[in-house]
């Protein structure tokens, strides 16, 4: 590794979480746990079946509660190098995730945005109210801010949506000189546009995937997320203290 960064974008993907027990997405029958993605995951489909989307994110959400369900290695390596890069290094480190899970901040990340909603939250669909919830929703439950019946869903984002945190996100990956996509097939946009952005201006950009997804970044390594990206994030920060006590030096 002979490049060093001061502002570092991640991006996760299911991969990052498959290894904690979470299955991802594109499975070869296309299926996302045997529904099919309009059923589960568009506004069209929640509008159809409400009680079959409530039921498919009620089952989601237990599973993310099961005691059996924890951060991996990778999800460690990753809290663990965003405390010691901001606080020894001084650098600039954002997580972005594709994932609606909570396993990032489970393992002790800071700076981290669901750019698709967060199943342990709701929304109310009048005021667009988030609360927290940690157990089923059901087409009954009475929302909190209107007092109604039938106002509440996930808070995830569903296709055809708009992702969330993208004025954000677009402003760091304007200005990252780092870009590392984990775990993401690279299927779904924008998330997958992002190493091009921050490609045009001049970061560069590293793949950990378990296989190749047939995206051009700079960098790619192979491997399982649990292994590859402590790995991975090691060496960087290893080469982050060098180039900060290099320049402290300097200045001093
Ligand atoms: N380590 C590293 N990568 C892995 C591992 C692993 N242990 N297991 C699987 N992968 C990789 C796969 O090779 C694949 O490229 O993770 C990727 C998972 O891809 P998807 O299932 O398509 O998930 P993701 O890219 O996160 O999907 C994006 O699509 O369905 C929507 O909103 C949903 O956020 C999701 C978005």
């Amino acid at each position: 590794m002979s490049y060093t960064a001061r502002s570092i974008v991640v991006l996760t993907g299911a991969g990052v979480s498959a290894e904690s027990g979470i299955n991802t997405f594109r499975a070869a029958d296309g299926l996302w746990e045997n529904h099919r993605i309009e059923e589960v995951a568009t506004p069209e489909g929640f509008e159809h079946n409400p009680q079959l989307v409530h039921q498919f994110y009620n089952e989601r959400r237990r599973l993310l509660l099961d005691k059996n369900i924890q951060p991996n290695p990778a999800h460690l390596a990753l809290a663990r190098f965003e405390q010691k890069f901001t606080s020894q290094c001084k650098g600039e480190f954002l997580l972005i995730t594709q994932n609606i899970d909570n396993l990032h901040e489970r393992a002790g990340s800071r700076n981290v945005l669901h750019m698709h909603g967060e199943l342990l939250k709701m929304r109310c669909q009048r005021s667009h109210m988030v609360f927290e919830i940690s157990t089923d929703l059901t087409y009954d439950n009475e929302c909190r801010c209107c007092l109604s019946m039938g106002n509440l869903r996930p808070h995830v984002v569903w296709f055809g949506e708009m992702p969330l945190h993208m004025a954000q996100i677009n402003r760091t990956l304007e200005n990252c000189d780092l870009f590392i996509s984990i775990g993401t097939s690279g299927n779904v946009y924008p998330a997958a546009g992002f190493y091009q952005l921050a490609k045009r201006r001049n970061a560069h950009t590293v793949e950990l995937n378990l296989e190749k997804t047939g995206s051009d970044f700079d960098e790619h390594i192979y491997g399982p997320a649990s292994s590859a990206v402590p790995d991975f994030l090691d060496g960087l920060l290893e080469g982050a203290r060098a180039q900060f006590s290099k320049t402290s030096n300097s200045a001093g």
